[in-house]
């Protein structure tokens, strides 16, 4: 892919359904009694590859585009009927799939494969494999990492779980499993609120699930539900999604002139802490429209630059604590974003980039260096200077979606060309559209 550089950004955006909004309405609805339709579905890879694992478990699913119809296995005595596969399912390049459905699958009475890419399949599983034998099933995996075979059963023990990486997919696989278990099964967030969209959609379904704040420390969130608890199917919207929408909100950020609007995208207070660290370093940021659908908060979002970036608020130089898992995904995007930066940009307590689909500290501090820029790469993030005029280069997308759409957004600003190797193919993993609607708003 060869990025040329463009003057400004204008128009207009509607960026596809939420990625990880998207793996959860399918899976919740294939535990629903009835049928679901699911409006705006993601148009990734990743969630097609959901679709499939589900159908591999016998759920009918039909799609039309963005829509998505899920004939529910759930039956009213709160036990989803699936069918044991016949074959491995296949998670692609999915973390979400896979540490998700290895928890619904934990609670099925049967065993099943789940296997992935390369990526995938060099990324942490203990995390999951750790609380589902807890519950009591068995998980098999080669030195904890992917094929893994899940060997359900049902009902599962409930426990209290407290979670020692604060990982949105972990909390997620032990309440998808606790639906199955006997008895009140809790999770323990670490200091940090992963994201909520599993709470939210479970009680969309008609599930009650309680989050409070333990008063014994300081702040943390747990969050517990009733196991045998019974989902119905309830037709639902996907908020289109925030990270996604990072990158062009990021280039129009950079780019002096640019007015761009974008809409219907998620702002959920759990994903939008880019948005705050945007406004932090200066970029002007409006919302308008907010409304709530289907349980998460959505609006439109315009960004207009009219000078160079910088801090407004004291400490928005540096990124850490208990913000970086609500921008997990972001991160890449910012560091780009840093080098437009008065002071440039750090990012700390972000060790969980290195276990991405690629390690995206390492991979963000070759490309940003290729391109000119000063970085300085520490085990849990990175320190890039700013501001600098970056230049043209030839990148590696290490086969990573984030990666690649960072650095196009980084292309957009530089002096001279950009070549990013196996940018498009590995786009379409969350954004198959991503350069499409990046040209339809580029103006050179
Ligand atoms: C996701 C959670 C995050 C995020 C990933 C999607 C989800 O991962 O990086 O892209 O849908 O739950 P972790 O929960 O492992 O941090």
């Amino acid at each position: 892919m060869l990025i040329k550089p463009a003057r400004r950004l204008r128009g207009r955006l509607r960026v596809p359904g939420d990625k990880s909004v998207s793996h959860r309405a399918a899976m919740l609805a294939s535990l629903a009694e009835g049928r679901t339709l699911i409006d705006n579905f993601s148009s990734s890879a990743d969630c097609a590859s959901t679709l499939e694992a589900l159908r591999g478990l016998g759920v009918r699913i039909e799609r039309d585009g963005s829509v998505v119809t899920v004939e529910g296995a759930g039956t009213p005595g709160g036990e989803p009927r699936f069918r044991q596969p016949s074959a491995p399912l296949d998670c692609g390049n999915s973390g979400t799939t896979m540490r998700l459905l290895a928890g619904l699958l934990a609670a099925q009475p049967f065993s099943s494969v789940l296997t992935g890419d390369e990526s995938l399949s060099g990324r942490p599983m203990r995390r999951v494999i750790e609380p589902l034998e807890l519950m009591g099933a068995r998980v098999k995996s080669t030195e904890g990492h992917a094929p893994l075979r899940v060997e359900g059963r049902r009902p599962l023990n409930a426990i209290r779980y407290e979670m020692p990486v604060a990982s949105a997919q972990v909390k997620s696989c032990v309440l998808l499993a606790g639906l199955g278990a006997e008895g009140h099964a809790e999770v323990v967030e670490p200091l940090a609120q992963t994201r909520d969209h599993t709470e939210r959609m479970l009680r969309w379904f008609g599930v009650r699930v309680e989050t409070r704040e333990l008063s014994d420390e300081a702040g943390r969130v747990a969050v517990s539900l009733e196991g045998g608890s019974r989902l119905m199917a309830r037709d639902l919207t996907v908020p289109g999604d925030i990270s996604s929408a990072a990158f062009p909100l990021a280039a129009a950020a950079l780019l002096r002139g640019s007015e761009l609007e974008l809409e219907g995208v998620g702002l959920n207070p759990t994903r939008a802490a880019v948005l705050k660290a945007f406004r932090a370093l200066g970029v002007t940021l409006e919302v308008a429209g907010a409304r709530e659908r289907s349980n998460e908060p959505t609006g439109d979002i315009r960004v207009s630059s009219v000078g160079g970036l910088a801090p407004v608020v004291p400490g928005a130089n540096a990124i850490r604590g208990s913000t970086i898992a609500q921008l997990i995904d972001e991160l890449p995007v910012l560091a780009v974003v840093g080098t437009g930066v008065e002071g440039g940009l750090e990012i700390r307590n972000a060790c969980e980039l290195r276990v991405k689909e690629s390690d995206r500290i390492a991979a963000t501090v070759e490309n940003l260096r290729a391109m000119g820029a000063s970085v300085e790469e520490f085990e849990d993030g990175l320190r890039v200077e700013g501001p600098v005029r970056l230049r043209g280069a030839r990148l590696r997308s290490f086969g990573d979606h984030r990666i690649a759409m960072a650095f196009a957004v980084a292309a957009l600003t530089a002096e001279g060309e950009t070549e990013i190797e196996g940018a498009e193919e590995c786009v379409a993993v969350s954004f198959p559209e991503f350069f499409t609607l990046l040209e339809s708003v580029t103006e050179r």
